[in-house]
């Protein structure tokens, strides 16, 4: 189902809000506080039942009331989700009056966040990039959340051995982590070449437009599956037994996968100034989104939000080459409209909003 329109009650700043969100893109722009990020929320809450600035859902809640709802209508098919949370309740989600769970909402209306916590990519804990990497394909692939739940399910039991020091208990797990975690390492892997491959497509067209581009070229991209994958986790599991027992936790495994950014052996973190590293999460983000899509043929959503910090021009106008490139609905926010005449001239499918304080 693609949305073409939002209804938005009680939610941050906004009392009441219609949105008519039916072209493929869409940029909301306004000064700060006028609630471009809220509107970007609302969207991401109503496609995934969470928020992607804080576990605390109330927060959401415009002060002064009792509860937000957002409501999306699908007006070629006339379908309806519908979102509540009331403050003390959990969180309410239809579909056309049918009560939905969070993961068949997800999957039935895919969407992609690229924000603040973003950008840093190469900065963060491996723990970002590792789920950054792990929701695309957790919504695109069931096979992959079975594997990926059964793998944490044996984990945490694993890791409760441990505590026990009961070193049978914690040999009993590991065929089973072997076996799930080895399938979570292929399907990571290939999800990481295929997206480096799209990276590398958009890279080989921009330079040809904008020499800056080049920056992003020669950068490897490989992913460190978490354990010694020569050896093989069977192996590297019961290898480290002792110092798992020792520590009281699972040492070694795609728990601790991460992906890796160098340019001639040295990190991208160590070596890219903030705005150029902004840039690579970004290309990086709508490769993995093109690369999803083609895979799992489904066209999830991807929403960014506040592109201007930290970019200059000529990043700005790496971005409009970038967009051309994103073959599903996107829908960003920026301070200012700096560069929407230029996207509308060369997309008739492109739309902007003046989100307008409220005092
Ligand atoms: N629960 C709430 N009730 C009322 N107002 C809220 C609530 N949560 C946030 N706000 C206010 O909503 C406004 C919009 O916030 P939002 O983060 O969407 O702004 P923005 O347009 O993204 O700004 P910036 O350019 O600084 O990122 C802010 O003034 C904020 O203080
Ligand atoms: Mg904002």
């Amino acid at each position: 189902m693609a949305f073409s329109s939002l209804e938005i009650r009680n939610f941050r700043c906004f009392d009441e809000l219609f949105l008519d969100i039916s072209a493929n893109q869409i940029l909301f722009y306004g000064n700060n506080g006028c609630g471009k990020t809220a509107i970007l929320e609302s969207i991401y809450v109503a496609t995934s039942g969470r928020s992607f600035r804080t576990h605390n859902l109330e927060s959401l809640i415009k002060k002064g009331s009792k509860a937000f709802s957002i409501k999306a209508y699908d007006n070629l098919n006339g379908s309806v989700l519908e979102v509540k949370k009331e403050k003390k309740h959990p969180i309410n989600i239809k579909v056309n009056n049918s009560k939905v769970v969070r993961s068949e909402l997800i999957r039935a209306f895919p969407s992609f966040i690229i924000d603040s916590k973003t950008f840093f990519y190469n900065d963060n804990s491996p723990d970002y990039r590792r789920k950054h990497l792990d929701r695309g394909l957790f919504i695109a692939s069931k096979d992959y959340s079975k594997d990926w739940f059964a793998y944490f399910r044996a984990l945490k039991q694993r890791n409760s051995a441990l505590k026990l020091c009961d070193l049978t208990q914690v040999g009993a797990y590991d065929d089973l982590l072997d076996f799930h975690g080895n399938n979570i390492t292929q399907q990571r892997e290939k999800l990481v070449v295929d997206v480096g491959n799209v990276f590398s497509e958009i890279i080989g067209q921009l330079k040809q437009k904008i020499k800056r581009a080049m920056i992003f070229e020669n950068i490897n991209i490989k992913l460190n599956c978490g354990y010694n994958k020569n050896l093989g986790l069977k192996a590297e599991l019961y290898k480290t037994h002792n110092i798992d027992l020792k520590r009281k936790i699972t040492t070694k495994g795609p728990h601790k996968a991460d992906i890796n950014f160098d340019s001639e052996g040295l990190l991208i973190k160590d070596i890219f100034s903030r705005g150029e590293q902004k840039m690579l999460a970004i290309i990086w983000s709508i490769s993995q989104n093109i690369a999803l899509s083609r895979m799992y043929k489904f066209n999830p959503i991807l929403l960014l939000d506040d592109l201007s910090s930290e970019l200059d021009s000529e990043m700005f106008e790496l971005f409009i080459e970038i967009i051309k490139f994103i073959e599903n609905r996107f829908i960003f926010s920026n301070i200012v409209d700096l560069f929407g005449s230029k996207i509308t001239l060369t997309n008739p499918n492109f739309k902007k909003f003046h989100v307008e304080q409220i005092i």
